[in-house]
C-alpha cells in the first residue's frame, strides 16, 4: 500500500481501490487504467492510438481524486493526466464481459416450426433498416428465417446476401450452384437424399451464415429438410450428460480431397460460445475423415457420436417443406442442420443457388441498427 488519495481513493502497489456511485469499491490495475485513458482513442477512427508498449517504466499513480463523477489520475515520470468517468468504471468494476446488444437468447425449435418461421420479403427488406433490423435478429434467436420474392436473376442471390455481410467465397467459388435437370451429368447432381449436415466443415473457418435461393422447383418430392442442432443438443445434454461432455471436447477430423484441393480441419461436433451456452453443432458425415483418435477412446466416442446422430434424426425434430421459386432460405451453418429428401430426376427441374456470409458480421450488422434504433427512442 503507497498511499492514500482524495476522496477515498486508494493507491496500492499495482493499481488502486475506486469507490463507486454504486457505493461499492472496486480495484482497477495501473496498466488498464492508462491503456484504457479515454485519450488512448483516436476521435476518427475510434481505433487506441495509444501504445503501451512503448512505456519503459511500468504506470504507477502518485495521486487521484474524483470530481464530478470523473477519476483523475495524475501518472509517475509525465504530466499526462487521466480523467476517466466513474459510469465507465462500473462497467468494468467485476470482470464481467462486455455488454453486447447481439447476445440474445437463441430459441430451440422444433418439427413444427415452418409456420412459425420468420418470413421477410426481399422488397420489404431493401427498403428499410427495421426489416433488415428483425431479420438478423431472428437469425441471432432461431438461426434461420425464410425470405420471399427474390427476383429470378443471378444478381439476386448476392443482394441478398450483401444486406446483411460480404459474401465469403469457399474453396467452390463465390457461389454455388445446387442444380439438378432431368439427364444430370454429374454425381453431386443426383437426385437421392441428402443426409442431415452442416456444410464445409473441412475449412478451418467453416462458413457461418448461408443462402439457398430457390430458383425453379418443379420435381416430384426433394422436400427440404432442416434441425434446429440446438434444440437438440440441449436435449441430449440432459438425456445423455458424459456424452454430450464427449462430443463437446473432441477434434473430429474432416476432409473433401480432389485433383485441385485437400481440404482438411478438425471440429466439434457440439460447439459452445464464450459463455459455455450451446451455440451449436458441426454434423457431415460424408466431410467425415477416417477418425484417426485412439481406438481406445473411439470405445466411447462412437457410441456418443451415433446416439447423437439418432437422435437429430427424430421426427421431433426434423421441419420439412417444400422450398418454392422465389424463395430464399438462409441459416446458421454452425447451428442448423440441413439436407434433402430424394426426389424422381426426370419429373423436372430443381434449381437451388447458394452463398456465405459470416456470422460476425451479422452479429455486427444488428449491433449497429439495434444502436440506431435505441438512439431514436
Ligand atoms: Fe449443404
Amino acid at each position: 500500500m503507497l498511499g492514500t488519495g482524495e476522496t477515498g481513493v486508494l493507491l496500492k502497489e499495482r493499481g488502486m481501490d475506486v469507490p463507486l456511485e454504486t457505493g461499492e469499491t472496486a480495484y482497477f490495475n495501473y496498466f488498464w487504467l492508462r491503456d484504457n485513458c479515454p485519450s488512448s482513442f483516436d476521435h476518427e477512427t475510434r481505433e487506441r492510438a495509444f501504445d503501451i508498449f512503448a512505456e519503459v517504466e511500468a504506470p504507477r499513480a502518485v495521486s487521484a481524486a474524483i470530481s464530478g463523477g470523473v477519476l483523475e489520475i495524475a501518472w509517475a515520470g509525465t504530466d499526462h493526466v487521466t480523467r476517466m468517468p466513474l459510469s465507465l468504471l462500473a462497467n468494468y468494476a467485476k470482470g464481467e464481459k462486455r455488454a453486447d446488444v447481439a447476445k440474445v437468447s437463441r430459441s430451440p425449435w422444433f418439427a413444427d416450426h415452418y409456420g412459425r418461421m420468420a418470413r421477410f420479403s426481399y422488397s420489404r427488406l431493401t427498403e428499410g433498416e427495421t426489416e433488415l433490423r428483425n431479420w438478423a435478429k431472428a437469425m441471432l434467436t432461431d438461426g434461420i428465417a425464410l425470405l420471399t420474392g427474390l427476383p429470378d436473376t443471378d444478381a439476386a442471390l448476392l443482394d441478398t446476401a450483401s444486406l446483411i455481410g460480404h459474401v465469403r467465397p469457399s474453396y467452390f467459388g463465390q457461389v454455388f450452384e445446387v442444380k439438378t435437370h432431368i439427364k444430370p451429368t454429374n454425381l453431386a447432381f443426383t437426385s437421392k437424399a441428402l443426409p442431415l449436415h452442416t456444410d464445409l466443415p473441412d475449412e478451418d473457418l467453416a462458413p457461418g451464415i448461408q443462402f439457398l435461393h430457390c430458383r425453379a422447383n418443379t420435381v416430384e418430392g426433394g422436400n427440404s429438410l432442416f434441425v434446429d442442432g440446438l434444440a437438440v443438443a440441449e436435449d441430449f445434454r440432459l438425456a445423455f450428460p458424459e456424452d454430450f461432455e464427449l462430443l463437446v471436447a473432441t477434434d473430429v477430423p474432416y476432409f473433401c480431397e480432389h485433383e485441385r484441393f485437400d481440404m482438411r480441419s478438425r471440429q466439434r461436433v457440439i460447439e459452445l460460445d464464450e459463455y459455455g451456452n450451446i451455440s451449436g453443432v458441426t454434423i457431415s458425415q460424408h466431410h467425415a475423415d477416417m477418425f484417426d483418435l485412439p481406438q481406445q477412446e473411439l470405445d466411447r466416442f462412437y457410441p456418443a457420436f451415433c446416439r447423437f446422430g439418432q437422435m437429430m434424426r427424430r421426427e421431433k425434430y426434423m421441419m420439412q417443406f417444400r422450398l418454392k421459386a422465389g424463395e430464399c432460405i438462409v441459416f446458421d451453418n454452425h447451428r442448423i442442420v440441413h439436407g434433402r429428401a430424394e426426389y424422381s430426376a426426370n419429373s423436372g427441374d430443381r434449381h437451388l443457388r447458394g452463398c456465405y456470409t459470416d456470422r460476425g458480421e451479422l452479429r455486427s450488422i444488428y449491433r449497429v441498427l439495434e444502436g440506431k434504433k435505441e438512439r431514436m427512442e
